[in-house]
């Protein structure tokens, strides 16, 4: 039984099995490998798009979908453990899609189930679904995931998403920049992790002169939920705001990438250019989730 807790959960050749699975998924969409299994989804955080393509992945999958959007409505409000409600919950399904605002509850979910477990965001940790159809994202549209050159902006410290984007994307070679205010900064174990694998990074605060030489603009939200303080929040929000302007030197084929939500650092008027991707990227998620659950699953 296989979890996907962190995205050092899957081997190299894991994710590229996954990916291709996922583009099968992306040209057939309908098949009901799954029918008479179910799946729940329980997701203490708010989601749009994890929770709705998680779903809508098992529904094309065949199986059936439980769960919650918002604990209040559960015993948890009552005092109910996470502990019991995971035991709980396995009981019940074959898989479990779990969103947690504590780092490290996705782990502890997994090691109190006996169903998979995959980490659908956990604080400020990880986000390995993402992770994958990022790199389907990136794949699919630069034709190659060797050697591509990533510019990460906005809230590296407190942004789930790029930290397992990092560590997926050093299995490949990648070459990153880093734009990012002082005080939301890559955290030092990531540096770290890069320098010990010997792979090339920069750090710079200014977004306009690090787009030309980018493969991929990894834009990122300031994580409002993760600020203890909110005058920290205020004086950080409005970092990086990508204007269609800016975008005059950028690779013909460079293309913008967000998880998503964006509240104001990707202007609309970057929607219509041929660099946006984002909304795609966001499409992409069902094919990707629907090969992570059919593996986890064993279903071929
Ligand atoms: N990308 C992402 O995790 O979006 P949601 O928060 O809407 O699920």
């Amino acid at each position: 039984m296989k979890s996907l807790i962190s995205i050092h959960d899957f081997s190299k050749d894991e994710m590229l099995y996954v990916l291709q699975c996922a583009a099968e998924f992306e040209k057939n969409p309908c098949q009901t490998l799954l029918a008479g299994k179910v799946i729940a989804s329980i997701f203490f955080e708010p989601s749009t798009r994890t929770r709705l393509s998680f779903e809508t992945a098992a529904n094309r999958l065949g199986a059936r979908v439980v769960g919650f959007s918002d604990a209040k409505n559960t015993s948890v409000s009552k005092g109910e453990t996470l502990k019991d409600t995971i035991k709980m919950v396995a009981n019940y399904v074959d898989l479990i899609v779990m969103r947690h605002p504590l780092e490290g509850s996705a782990r502890y979910a997994a090691e109190v189930a006996n169903v998979p477990v995959i980490n659908a965001g956990d604080g400020a940790n990880q986000h390995p679904s993402q992770t994958l159809l990022d790199l389907y994202s990136i794949r699919k549209t630069q034709g190659r995931l060797d050697d591509i050159r990533i510019t990460m902006v906005g809230d590296l410290k407190y942004g789930r998403t790029v930290h397992s984007l990092l560590q997926a994307l050093s299995l490949f070679d990648a070459r990153f920049k880093f734009i990012a205010p002082p005080e939301l900064q890559m955290p030092a174990e990531y540096k770290a992790y890069l320098r010990q694998k010997g792979l090339p990074f920069e750090e710079h605060t200014d977004l306009n002169n690090n787009i030309g030489d980018a493969d991929i603009l990894y834009m990122t939200r300031v994580q409002q939920e993760r600020f203890q303080d909110p005058i920290e929040y205020e004086k950080v929000k409005n970092s990086y705001s990508l204007k269609k302007s800016m975008l005059a030197k950028a690779k013909p084929t460079m293309k913008i990438l967000h998880p998503l939500p964006r509240v104001n650092e990707i202007d609309a008027g970057v929607d219509d250019t041929p660099h946006a991707y984002y909304f795609e990227q966001a499409r992409n998620g069902v094919f990707t989730r629907m090969a992570i659950i059919a593996y986890l699953l064993n279903a071929r």
